[in-house]
């Protein structure tokens, strides 16, 4: 049995992975989560409760850092400001949390050499082309395009600095665009699915062509765990499941899935500075730890998540109406 604590634990996949290891493994969690806006502690409901403790509480709280962290045997950092659009709105707390929080975290870690996993994202490699065949490696160069990005970049190349300077024993995972239950309604899919659940057309930043490499956020979770098992201390793993689909596909699959004309959707106001393409090589995941994930089928898992949003109103509502009149103050 280890204890996790994981921070971030109450939002999008943190919960996801809370679930996942709960499910699988007879590890105990701890959840450190400030519960932002993004935060939603319904999220967490029906949790054994002599395996698992929430605490409510901010990662750059050196002082509750310090407390939690001699009572675990490994910490999986899941905590972050998450959203680029919110980011080119309001960059600071994404300092203050991305590169800050994961500072505090690094300090303590190196204090009470705690073992510590590292979540980020394809995000940190910029974008491709949309015709280069190319994906991202673990040797591709650092390039990031928004204040979201750049920050988990930044929190990135603080862990490989805490490894190579102190010997703090962490491990670094970056892995393509997640989707699955719990994910907030502000993100792309959970965003169209509950527009049209409403009777809102779906928004299309742009023309659409922007591609995305979709995995399930279980199969995240299960990529965590096999290197929280068996990674090796400094190195850093690429997460994908090869699904690679442009954003107007996706709408359309949301709107057919959901009984729609799949033409029903606007185009809106582009992202500034757009990202046009990423696409994940999880070559070094598979050959060294393993690792393959389980939901192949986009198509199902898309159906699956469509019936989540469905059966779970009372899990979104309450945030609907706040984040289309965020949308609609700039065109979107
Ligand atoms: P999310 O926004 O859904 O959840 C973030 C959680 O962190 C929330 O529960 C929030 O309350 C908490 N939090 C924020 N600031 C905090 C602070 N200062 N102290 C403690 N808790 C704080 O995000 P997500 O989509 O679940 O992403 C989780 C992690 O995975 C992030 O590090 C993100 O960069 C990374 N990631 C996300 C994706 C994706 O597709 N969503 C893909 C790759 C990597
Ligand atoms: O690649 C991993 C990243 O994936 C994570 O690091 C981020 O935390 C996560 O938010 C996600 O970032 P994206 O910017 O790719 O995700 P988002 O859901 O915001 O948008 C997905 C795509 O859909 C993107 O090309 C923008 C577009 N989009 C988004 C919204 C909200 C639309 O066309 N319409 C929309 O309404």
């Amino acid at each position: 049995m280890t204890r996790l604590l994981v921070t971030g634990g109450a939002g999008f996949i943190g919960s996801n992975f809370v679930h996942h290891v709960l499910e699988n493994t007879d590890h105990e969690v701890t959840v450190l989560d400030k519960l932002t806006y993004a935060g939603n502690l319904a999220s967490l409901d029906g949790l054994p409760e002599n395996r698992f403790t929430f605490v409510k509480g901010d990662i750059a709280d050196a002082e509750l850092v310090d407390e939690l962290f001699p009572t675990v045997d490994a910490v999986v950092h899941y905590a972050a400001e998450s959203h680029n659009d919110n980011s080119l709105d309001n960059p600071r707390p994404f300092l203050d949390t991305n590169i800050i929080g994961t500072y505090t975290l690094l300090e303590a870690a190196r204090r009470h050499d705690t073992r510590l996993h590292h979540i980020s994202t394809d995000e940190v490699y910029g974008d491709l082309e949309l015709d280069d065949p190319a994906r991202f490696t673990e040797q591709t160069p650092y390039n990031p395009s928004s204040p979201y990005s750049s920050t988990k970049a930044g929190s990135d190349l603080l862990v490989r600095a805490w490894v190579r300077s102190f010997g703090v024993r962490a491990t670094i995972s970056n892995c393509s665009n997640n989707y699955g239950p719990y994910q907030h309604i502000e993100k792309f899919i959970p965003r169209q699915i509950t527009n049209v659940i409403r009777g809102i057309r779906p928004k299309l930043y742009g023309a659409g062509e922007n591609v995305r490499d979709w995995i399930h956020a279980d199969d995240h979770s299960s990529a965590v765990l096999r290197i929280l098992d068996a990674g090796v201390i400094g190195e850093t793993y690429l997460i994908g499941a090869d699904g690679e689909k442009n954003n107007k596909d996706v709408v359309e699959l949301i709107l057919t899935l959901m009984g729609q004309d799949a033409g029903a959707y606007d185009h809106v106001t582009d992202r500034a500075g757009h990202d046009l393409r990423y696409a994940i090589d999880w070559t070094k995941l598979r050959d060294e730890l393993g690792w393959q994930p389980k939901y192949r089928d986009f198509e199902a898992g898309m159906a699956a998540t469509i019936d989540w949003y469905r059966a779970h109103e009372d899990w979104w509502a309450p945030a609907k109406d706040g984040v289309e009149a965020f949308y609609a103050s700039k065109g979107q």
